[in-house]
């Protein structure tokens, strides 16, 4: 399998067949904005003539704008664009198109060698509108078309002399057909009676079909009534049979439901997803710890949420089945590689398996013999591909961009795997099980408005503080960022035994601070506690028990090794309300994606 290489985080959508390709490719783009809302665009085949339409803006604003639905099409592409390659501008956004208007095509990727190709095609005399190394791709093939018996040929040629990241899609005006080409970036099929649709994921579908096929580096696929599948090796253009393979996912879980915002539905699905995630497969269990004990070097490899993960499951591995594992951020992970041999194991966390970073460090594991077990949401990803065992969280989708759900059931998960690794699968089985009531109550709308006051207490405040111990220090890590991404309020974690190493120096007269309290490091977290208020400090407890060091208490009950799950859920709650009460878009911050699939 060729290795990919850093992409971006746009969504791409196409559809060919009876259906309105319009509306399909118009819903799609909506079910792929969390990928990036920079700018969107649209492109479709009318009696022979190209339409395209794309404008800077989120979706509802440019269709509002430029009306996509203007004509029922029978085959159309669309795009989402996250900018990397040139400003977000109207002649930036997606499709582009060749000089003759013939051709237009959507990209997500990174075209490492377009300068080059750009300065040839120019030197042709094309003329290039847009900044973006992904135009290059359209006058490409149009260059390639004066040479080519078909369309598909033309788009083979130029594909072959792409270097870097991309899933692209093309049409001609001329013929009835979608190019579409995946290498380093997402891409998967849908397959229906009436058409078939590619995009970078499954929710851009789902209302239409659950059959899919997912695509390997390098296929190429002529989407027509009856898609014909290929593969570029070794420069020849190969005819491949993929396996068409039937979704979980059904259309109302990729659908917001009866919620505002995609990241309260998530938070409120965790009740399922933590016993969701618990159901795994013994023996597989079994097998990955065995793998565990006779590794020699064991990394645990995350970014972000992942990383938390990653973070806590080391304490409970160490505490629960005494196995010492090494978490690295993945960014960071060159800096370990030398120690990686056909001994070592690399437990890879990612929701997606689309984190760039991730990728690349189990890259460079396989290319040192080791091996590689990883824990994903999206069955069809390149890290579940890539790696030689993989657990699924089984999740299902999450849209909102920040990680609530898929973080608890990564946790739930490698507390069963550690678990497991003891010889304690019933135990580590049983104490999930118990948090199905523990969940259900911190997620109830009594908690929920009660954590609603001290969001509007905290709502102004610029700087707030997160503090725990033991298990609870990746906790109060996480409980940060949920509150940084979702409210663009500042937050910082610390583990308490730091506070008195310069850090409370910070604290001033009415800063909050949360504490994450358990039975295990009460006493000394308490006190840090007490070192922060007699400073000014606002203590928010986040504690089985009330103590006078509080300002504000949230009840959650003791759960031990589980605490990590149950203790980031208030957090969670109050992350998402503060956003609301800010008027952030939870399920959209800024400058965010859902996958971050560049360097
Ligand atoms: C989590 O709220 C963030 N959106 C982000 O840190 C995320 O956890 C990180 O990018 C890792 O993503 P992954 O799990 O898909 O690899």
């Amino acid at each position: 399998m060729p290795t990919s290489t850093a992409v971006t985080m746009c969504g791409i959508i196409g559809y060919i067949g009876s259906m309105n390709a319009s509306r399909i490719v118009l819903e799609g783009l909506k079910h792929l904005e969390y990928r990036g809302y920079d700018s969107v665009g649209f492109a479709g085949v009318l009696n022979g003539s190209l339409i395209v339409k794309k404008d800077v803006g989120k979706v509802d604003d440019v269709h509002a704008k430029l009306n996509f639905l203007e004509h029922n099409l029978n085959l159309a592409i669309g795009h989402t664009r996250w900018a990397t390659h040139g400003r977000v501008t109207k002649t930036n956004a997606h499709p582009h198109i060749d000089c003759r208007k013939d051709i237009a095509i959507v990209h997500n990727g990174i075209i490492e060698n377009y300068e080059e190709l750009k300065n040839e095609l120019v030197s042709k005399g094309h003329v290039f509108r847009s900044r973006t190394d992904s135009e290059v791709v359209a006058h490409l093939i149009e260059e390639e078309a004066n040479n080519a018996a078909s369309f598909e040929e033309a788009c083979f040629k130029a594909f072959s002399r792409l270097e870097g990241a991309y899933a692209i899609l093309a049409i001609d005006r001329k013929d009835y057909k979608i190019v579409a080409i995946k290498k380093g970036s997402p891409l998967v099929i849908g397959l229906a009676d009436h058409g078939s649709f590619a995009a970078s994921d499954i929710p851009a579908f789902i209302n239409y079909t659950k059959k899919v096929v997912y695509l390997y580096d390098y296929d190429m696929v002529v989407l027509k009534p009856d898609p014909v599948f290929y593969n570029i090796e070794n420069g020849n253009l190969v005819k491949v049979e993929r396996p068409i393979q039937s979704v979980e996912w059904d259309a109302e879980k990729a659908r917001k439901g009866e919620f505002e915002h995609f990241m309260l539905k998530e938070i409120m699905e965790q009740v399922d997803t933590v016993q969701r995630a618990a159901d795994q497969d013994k023996k597989i269990l079994e097998k990955i710890a065995n793998e565990i004990k006779r590794a020699r070097g064991i990394f645990l490899v995350g970014c972000g949420s992942s990383y938390h993960a990653c973070l806590t499951a080391s304490y409970v591995f160490s505490k629960v089945a005494r196995e010492h594992v090494n978490v690295v951020l993945a960014s960071e992970f060159p800096n370990y590689e030398h120690f990686l041999t056909s001994k070592t194991l690399i437990i890879a966390v990612s929701q997606s398996g689309e984190t760039y970073d991730v990728l690349e460090a189990i890259r460079a594991g396989k290319k040192r013999g080791s091996k590689i077990i990883s824990v994903v949401n999206v069955m069809g990803s390149s890290l579940a591909r890539e790696s030689d065992e993989f657990l699924l969280m089984h999740a299902g989708p999450e849209i909102c961009v920040l990680s609530t759900k898929t973080y608890t059931s990564q946790i739930a998960l490698l507390n069963l795997l550690a678990y497991t690794l003891a010889g304690r699968y019933e135990e580590g089985r049983r104490r999930l099980k118990y948090l199905w009531n523990v969940i259900y109550y911190l997620t109830s709308a009594n908690t929920r408005n009660k954590i609603r006051k001290l969001a509007e207490k905290l709502a102004d405040k610029k700087h707030i503080f997160c503090i725990g111990r033991g298990l609870q220090y990746p906790t109060a890590m996480e409980a940060a960022l949920k509150i940084k991404e979702a409210s663009y309020i500042h937050a910082e974690a610390f583990a308490g035994g730091e506070l008195k190493h310069g850090t409370i120096a910070l604290i001033e007269e009415g800063t909050p601070c949360i504490v994450f309290v358990s039975e295990e490091n009460g006493k000394e977290i308490l006190s840090n506690a007490t070192e922060v208020k007699s400073r000014g400090g606002y203590i928010i407890g986040i504690s089985p028990t009330n103590h006078e060091v509080f300002d504000f208490w949230i009840k959650v009950p003791e759960c031990g090794t589980e605490n990590p799950i149950v203790q980031i859920i208030p957090v969670q709650i109050l992350a998402y309300q503060l956003a609301v009460l800010r008027g952030c878009d939870p399920d959209k911050p800024r400058n965010l994606a859902k996958s971050v699939t560049v360097k």
